[in-house]
């Protein structure tokens, strides 16, 4: 059914732009796809705005002077919306192509089925789905490969629902059919938000336990460090100090040790004994953060369940997610060490396929990739680097999510092909990803600042066009923070109990 037509304005339409009015009673949105007939094929078309217009309130005078000829005018009758309009492709012989013709003025403008729209839009019936396209009955799925082969930027502001979204994802990983294709998932959980995935959820909710592991304790097995990669725990080693690490490392092969064990033979040795002592503190730095043994160790441990230990590579699994549970380090060195160990071995793992293809998610991913911030501080971020640049060969993926994209390194962000934004209000981050991202339009910049929580733009290689949509609801398990009232509450009543307690001690006594 036809909800406006095509008006001809100074310069439109033309491919790139047309205006139409709508019909009265036509029910046209903002960031609505419609459909029009070109010379060349039906044209798709987005809705970037929409204007009301009254030739009775356009001239000063009117509206000012003559307050009560309102009465003796048909005022209302004269109002009408103008839908524009930006025409995304054209569909012929079953190929979408770039618009090189306008629509006619006067062609009616329709809505969009649902069928076409999704067609249009090249989504997948296997594909990964993340919620419904904003104003349409279309679930958005996303073909796993354009998707992910080629890195995703999840971006917005504190509380617009990045960890949400992410969670959903993970649902669409974990379920996936064994023919539609499953990899292997990884997750940088900084706050221990994801760990539930692994717990036995209550039962109104979707339970992912037996293909999601939460690793709690990790054992990086010295041996396995050559001296490079030790001085790369090590920042501020100096390059003497590196090479003599390097022999005492080579004289060691073949053996396991702990770095208290190799710090004992760099004492023993006949280094400087200023590079020595140097050395030996190091190491045994390295020794006491806990996280280096002789053996490698991955403990995670269930509710209610005793702990159990793993090794990396039998946590890479199709259809599976590892996820380092970092919240119990409170030390940001410790989180890079583990990311950076973690992502090092997966990635030479991929490369030799030893793996599944796998997708790596580095949740507040502007502490491990940093712009701008120096080697010594953010170890991890050159091995993240090289997965941005590399990964797509050996189909090792990054979905990098960050709420300060601004300082978030850009070689990584300039790999990400898709970018899925939610709300952003601060006018730096938006400027940035006005930058940063392909096909965003001014107009469509400025809608950020409007989304609601839960939802979010899809721009990039995943989508044909910008689009606009909403997460579907989670079927996991989602441990809710309690909020401060709640929090409050529980505090007081505890602290009443407790002196109920000691006035019952005292009255024993008296
Ligand atoms: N699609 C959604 N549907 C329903 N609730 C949502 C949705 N997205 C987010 N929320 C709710 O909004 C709140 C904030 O979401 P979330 O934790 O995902 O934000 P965030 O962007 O990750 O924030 P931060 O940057 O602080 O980590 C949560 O309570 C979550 O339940
Ligand atoms: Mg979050």
């Amino acid at each position: 059914m036809p909800v406006g037509k095509v008006i001809s304005t100074q310069d439109s339409p033309s491919p790139t732009f047309f205006a139409f009015a709508i019909a009265k009673g036509g029910k046209v949105h903002k960031d609505q796809f419609i459909k029009v007939k070109t010379e060349e094929g039906t044209m798709l078309a987005m809705v970037d705005n929409i204007i009301k217009t009254n030739r009775y309130y356009a001239r000063a005078e009117t509206v000012v002077d003559a307050e009560n000829l309102e009465g003796l005018f048909p005022v209302e009758d004269w109002e009408f919306l103008i839908g524009q309009a930006t025409p995304i492709g054209v569909l012929a012989d079953n190929l979408v192509r770039r618009p090189t013709l306008p629509p006619s003025p006067g062609e009616g403008v329709e809505e969009m089925e649902p069928g076409l729209l999704a067609r249009f839009l090249g989504f997948k019936p296997n594909g990964i789905n993340l919620g419904q396209v904003i104003h349409h009955e279309v679930p958005v799925r996303l073909s796993l490969t354009r998707m992910f082969q080629k890195h995703v930027a999840i971006l917005a502001m504190s509380g617009a629902g990045k960890s949400y979204l992410t969670a959903v994802l993970l649902e669409e990983l974990l379920s996936r059919q064994q023919k539609d294709g499953r990899v292997a998932t990884v997750v940088f959980d900084v706050h221990g938000e994801y760990a539930a995935f692994a717990e036995k959820p209550p039962a109104d909710c979707q339970d992912f336990s037996n293909r999601a592991v939460a690793v709690r304790q990790i054992r990086i097995p010295a041996a396995s460090l050559s001296a490079g990669e030790i001085a790369l725990f090590l920042p501020g080693m100096t390059p003497v100090q590196q090479m003599e690490l390097n022999e005492v490392v080579r004289s060691m092969e073949g053996s396991r040790y702990t770095f208290k064990e190799l710090a004992e033979v760099v004492q023993g040795s006949k280094i400087k004994p200023q590079t020595k002592a140097a050395l030996s503190r190091g190491l045994m730095n390295l020794h006491m953060t806990g996280l280096f043994g002789s053996e490698e160790q991955l403990t995670a441990k269930r509710e209610g369940e005793k702990a159990e230990t793993y090794r990396l590579r039998d946590l890479l699994v199709p259809g599976q997610a590892l996820i380092f549970d970092l919240s119990g380090h409170i030390d940001t060195k410790r989180k890079q060490i583990i990311a950076l160990w973690a992502a090092k071995q997966i990635f030479r793992l991929r490369r030799q396929a030893e793996i599944p293809p796998v997708i790596m998610f580095v949740e507040e991913a502007h502490n491990f990739i940093p712009e701008g911030v120096s080697r010594e501080l953010a170890p991890a971020k050159s091995i993240f680097r090289t997965i941005a640049r590399e990964g797509r060969k050996f189909l090792c993926s990054l979905v990098v999510i960050s709420q300060r994209p601004i300082k978030l390194d850009t070689t990584v962000l300039s790999q990400c092909n898709t970018h899925i934004i939610m709300r952003i209000t601060n006018p730096y981050d938006k400027d940035h990803i006005g930058k940063g991202s392909e096909g965003i339009t001014v107009r469509t910049l400025n809608s950020l600042t409007t989304l609601q929580v839960g939802e979010a733009l899809i721009t990039g290689e995943a989508v044909r066009c910008p689009i606009f949509m909403r997460v579907r609801l989670r079927t996991s398990w989602e441990k809710k923070a309690t909020d401060m009232e709640t929090d409050a509450v529980a505090y007081e009543n505890s602290m009443a109990r407790e002196s109920k307690k000691l006035e019952a001690v005292n009255d024993a006594f008296l």
